[in-house]
């Protein structure tokens, strides 16, 4: 299949200036891209387009949960560079601290899927015309979690699910226009996000040790990351996995999740974490609120 160029392509990111968004900013930048960087923070962005030639990267403050916001950069995008080619729906949030469904607060959960399905939904849609009409390409980030079990991690977990179903229908609905959508599935990466999930949070931390080899959650760096995304988007590919292994725990996945299911059902010993995280949970409120 002939490569998609992407040199001179618009590529709109969100979550430019995270360590995913950031990594895949430089090296679509190296390709000849010109960018449109979504993130919250205005200063952050900037110190991100200066890194990039004159005029390559239009700095894009917004909430990817603000609808009109994000029709409005689209719209800035297309007056700027006169055309949108590729958005790379990437921002995302994870529970923080973790916990299971007893113990969390209803506004945090919603708040994690407001920004990692609403805020997909939000990003994607407005750009959908400009990227048909240029035979273009969305590319949402999904994770391993939308196969893995996402126990103590639900509302992540559940996101995840749900923007590979994005993904896959928006792929199908695309179908013969020209343009095409796909999801990008990083494993563990070395960014903030990893901290604000598990870090600092030793029975959370315990618990993943206990659940994956060391190989499994070793966190890449998000360079590699960024050159696997980049490859897939100029396959347009349905899937982009990085580190690869994952994609035999995506192929086999109903075996793969049968077993796990299985397992977390008579797994004792995670029986016992999940009710001491519920503990450590309902210890930190009551601190909070005393
Ligand atoms: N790091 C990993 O191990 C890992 C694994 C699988 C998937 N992912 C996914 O990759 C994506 C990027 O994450 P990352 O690892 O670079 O983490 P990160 O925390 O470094 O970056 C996330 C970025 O999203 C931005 N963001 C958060 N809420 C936003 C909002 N409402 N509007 C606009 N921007 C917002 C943040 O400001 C941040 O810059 C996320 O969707 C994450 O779920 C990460």
């Amino acid at each position: 299949m002939a490569k998609y160029d992407l040199n001179n392509k618009v590529v709109l990111i969100t979550g430019a200036t995270g360590g995913i968004g950031a990594a895949t900013a430089r090296e679509l930048a190296n390709k000849g891209a010109n960018l449109v960087l979504v993130d919250l923070d205005e200063e952050k962005l900037k110190a991100l387009a200066a890194e990039f030639q004159q005029g390559q990267a239009l700095v894009a403050p917004g909430d990817v949960t603000d609808a009109a916001r994000m029709k409005e950069i689209v719209d800035e995008a297309v007056a700027t560079y006169g055309k949108l080619d590729v958005a790379l729906a990437n921002a995302g949030i994870a529970g923080n601290p973790p916990s299971t469904s007893l113990t969390a607060s209803r506004e945090e959960v919603e708040k994690v899927m407001e920004v990692n399905i609403m805020g997909v939904w939000r990003t994607v849609h407005p750009c959908l015309e400009e990227i048909v009409k240029n035979n273009g390409y969305v590319m949402i980030t999904a994770s391993v979690y939308s196969f893995f079990n996402g126990v103590a991690n639900l509302p992540y977990a559940t996101s995840k699910a749900a923007v590979e179903m994005m993904s896959r229908s928006l792929r199908a609905e695309l179908a013969g226009s020209g343009a095409k959508a796909g999801a990008l599935y990083p494993g563990w990466v070395k960014t903030p996000i990893i901290e604000q999930a598990f870090g600092g949070n030793e029975i959370a931390t315990n618990m993943i040790k206990g659940a994956l080899p060391a190989f499994m959650r070793t966190p890449i760096p998000a360079e590699r990351l960024a050159k696997a995304a980049v490859k897939g988007m100029e396959k347009r590919a349905t899937r982009t996995i990085e580190p690869k292994f994952w994609a035999m725990f995506s192929a086999f996945r109903g075996l793969f999740q049968n077993g796990t299911d299985l397992l977390l059902d008579v797994h004792k010993k995670n029986h016992g974490q999940l009710r001491k995280l519920d503990d450590w949970n309902r210890e930190r409120l009551a601190k909070q609120n005393s």
